[in-house]
């Protein structure tokens, strides 16, 4: 494949770690982060002194940012910046946002004369830095075919879902099953708890049922106070209220993911947001 500039703005745990593996495949990286030291840790990548240069100075821009706010203040906020850009810069974006973000992205990025994709990902860093994500592309199909021959260096499959937000959208239903699945083992365990049934007999259990791989993928981590925190639990809360609000203006109604949304707010609001999301399941157990 031939070797790009690529911009990247967004150096945290996932933005790293893309940025990494891009590196490694024989890109150029050109990158901005609000705190510009996290750029400099990764060995090659450029730090650049605003996300305005970064654009200019790329075939194409990553942004791997928190959450809708974050994208707010670095794309949107300053439009005449945008309306400066070479027109037809490409940018596509990475954090799971909402489906309405990604539609103002869209507009707003047209608006300036400049081309938008989505293009958010299943997996975190692990997965990027050994090609393991699984990627959702969205928006136009020429744009979102020259994206995704970029993103099969850090995945094992790619997925064109369609036009904006439908990509975006995708990407909140798989989080919002994933994090329910993962809270509702901590909820199996603590109804165990209370009748002195271990943790190892219900995961032996378990084990020989269709939550076989939920099991083994999530109850050690979940149990492991250690665990390295490459996705936080804040962002885990974050994606369920926004797979809630973005549903309900829809017409869904999901009352697990409401219930599983709760749970992981009041850890949050207990000191645990920075911790490994699976620390759901040491939080109920009263851990
Ligand atoms: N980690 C994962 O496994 C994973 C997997 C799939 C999707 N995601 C999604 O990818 C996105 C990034 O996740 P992450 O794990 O890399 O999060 P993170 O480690 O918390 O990094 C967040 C990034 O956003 C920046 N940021 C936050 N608020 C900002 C603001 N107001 N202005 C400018 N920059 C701001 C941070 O800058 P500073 O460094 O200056 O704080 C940092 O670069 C999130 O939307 C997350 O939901 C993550």
């Amino acid at each position: 494949m031939r070797k790009m500039k690529i911009g990247i703005i967004g150096f945290g745990n996932l933005g790293s770690a893309i940025a990494q593996k891009l590196l490694e495949e024989g890109h150029e990286i050109f990158g901005w982060n609000r705190t510009p030291e996290k750029v400099s840790k990764i060995k090659g990548a450029r730090v650049l002194s605003s996300p305005w240069e970064v654009v200019r100075s790329s075939d194409v821009t990553f942004t791997i940012l928190s959450d809708d706010e974050a994208v707010e203040e670095v794309l949107l906020k300053d439009k005449e910046k945008l309306s400066e850009l070479p027109e037809g810069s490409i940018i596509a974006n990475i954090s799971t946002i909402t489906p309405y973000m990604s539609m103002r992205l869209e507009r707003e990025l047209g608006k300036a004369k400049l081309r938008y994709a989505e293009s958010p990902v299943l997996g975190g860093p692990q997965a990027a830095l050994s090609k393991n994500l699984i990627s959702l592309l969205g928006g136009k199909k020429e744009i979102a075919d020259f994206i995704a021959s970029i993103m099969r260096g850090v995945s094992r499959e790619v997925f064109y879902i369609g036009e904006v937000p439908k990509a975006s959208a995708l990407k909140l239903v798989f989080n919002s099953g994933t994090f329910t699945a993962v809270e509702l083992i901590g909820e199996m365990l603590s109804l165990a708890s209370s009748w002195n049934i271990d943790a190892e007999i219900v995961k032996n259990v378990a084990s020989k049922t269709v939550l076989s791989q939920i099991f083994s993928t999530y109850l050690d981590r979940g149990l492991d106070p250690n665990f390295p925190p490459y996705f936080y639990l804040e962002l885990a809360a974050k994606d369920l209220s926004y797979a809630i609000y973005s549903g309900r203006k829809g017409g869904s109604f999901t009352p697990a993911i409401a219930g599983a949304y709760e749970a992981y707010i009041s850890a949050v609001k207990s000191g645990l947001g920075k911790r490994y999301y699976g620390a759901i399941i040491r939080y109920l157990l009263g851990k």
